[in-house]
C-alpha cells in the first residue's frame, strides 16, 4: 500500500524495468502482458520517462495487450490500439512486430480461430513473464466478467452492464459502448509467471477487499488471483481502505 497512486505507479514501472533489463542482460525476450485503462496510465508514462532519461530499451520486449472491445477498429478513439500507442508504444523503441493486441475487427465466424492463434502466439514466446492488471468494479481482470472461471482462455465475452457504464464517458454515452470484447481468459492470466495488479481510489476499495479476502469464486474473477503464487496488489491508501 502506497501513500499515493503516483508512488505505486513508479514502483510498478521500476519492477517492469528491472525485469526488462535482466532479460536483456541474458539476451532473452521479456514477454509482458499489459492492461489499458486510467489506472495504468502513469505506469506507462514512467516507462516512457525511463526510456528517455535512462535509455531503458524495449527492443527485447514482446507485449500482449489483455483485451479489446468488439467490434472496434484500431483508429477509433476508444480502441486499445490507440490507447497503447498514445500512452506507450509511440514513445519507446518497442518493435511494432513484437506488439500483439486482440483484433476488434475479427469477423464473427473467425473469432474462435483468432483467439486460439492469440493463445498460440503467447505460448510460442514462452509464456508471459509479467502481467500488469487493473481491476473493474465487477471484479473483472482483463474483461473476464463475473462467471469467468479458471479454465477460460482468450475468447469473446459479453461485457457486464456496470463495465459498460464505467466506459460510457469515453464513448460519449453508454449506448455507444460495445456490448462485447475479446479478452485473455482467467486461465491465460494465471499462467503468467508474475502478476502485478494496480488499483487506486475509493471506488475500487470494496472490490479490492473482495478480491484479496473474499471467497474464491467465478462471481468475482479477481479472487482467482489468490491461487497464483507470485501476485502483488499495488494500491493507494484509498483503494486499500476496506482491507481488514
Ligand atoms: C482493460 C482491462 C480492465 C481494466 C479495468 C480497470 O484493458 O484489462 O480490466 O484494467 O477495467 O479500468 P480503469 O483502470 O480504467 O479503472
Amino acid at each position: 500500500v502506497f501513500p499515493e497512486a503516483s508512488n505505486a505507479s513508479e514502483a510498478a514501472a521500476l519492477e517492469i524495468a528491472t525485469l526488462v533489463r535482466s532479460r536483456a542482460a541474458e539476451g532473452r525476450t521479456c514477454v509482458l502482458g499489459l492492461a489499458t485503462g486510467s489506472t495504468v496510465v502513469n505506469v506507462y508514462s514512467a516507462m516512457v520517462r525511463m526510456h528517455r532519461e535512462q535509455g531503458l530499451s524495449f527492443a527485447n520486449v514482446a507485449v500482449f495487450v489483455l483485451d479489446e472491445f468488439l467490434p472496434m477498429g484500431p483508429e477509433s478513439l476508444q480502441s486499445h490500439v490507440r490507447f497503447m500507442n498514445e500512452h506507450l508504444f509511440d514513445h519507446i523503441d518497442l518493435p511494432r512486430d513484437q506488439i500483439h493486441i486482440p483484433d476488434g475487427n475479427t469477423p464473427q465466424d473467425e473469432l474462435a480461430e483468432y483467439c486460439l492463434m492469440f493463445e498460440n502466439e503467447i505460448a510460442e514466446l514462452g509464456g508471459i513473464d509479467m502481467l500488469i492488471l487493473g481491476i473493474g468494479r465487477t471484479g473483472h481482470i482483463g474483461f473476464n466478467e463475473p462467471g469467468s472461471g479458471t479454465d477460460s482462455r482468450t475468447r469473446p465475452i459479453t461485457l457486464d452492464a456496470m463495465t459498460r457504464i464505467d466506459a460510457a464517458s469515453n464513448f460519449f454515452g453508454v449506448e455507444n459502448v460495445p456490448r462485447r470484447a475479446i479478452t485473455m481468459g482467467v486461465g491465460t492470466i494465471l499462467d503468467a509467471r508474475r502478476i502485478i495488479l494496480l488499483a487506486f481510489g475509493e471506488g475500487k476499495a470494496s472490490i479490492v477487499a473482495r478480491a484479496i479476502e473474499g471467497e474464491i469464486a467465478p462471481a468475482v474473477p479477481a479472487t482467482f488471483l489468490q491461487q497464483h503464487d507470485d501476485v502483488e496488489f499495488f494500491l493507494d491508501s484509498a483503494a486499500a481502505a476496506n482491507l481488514t
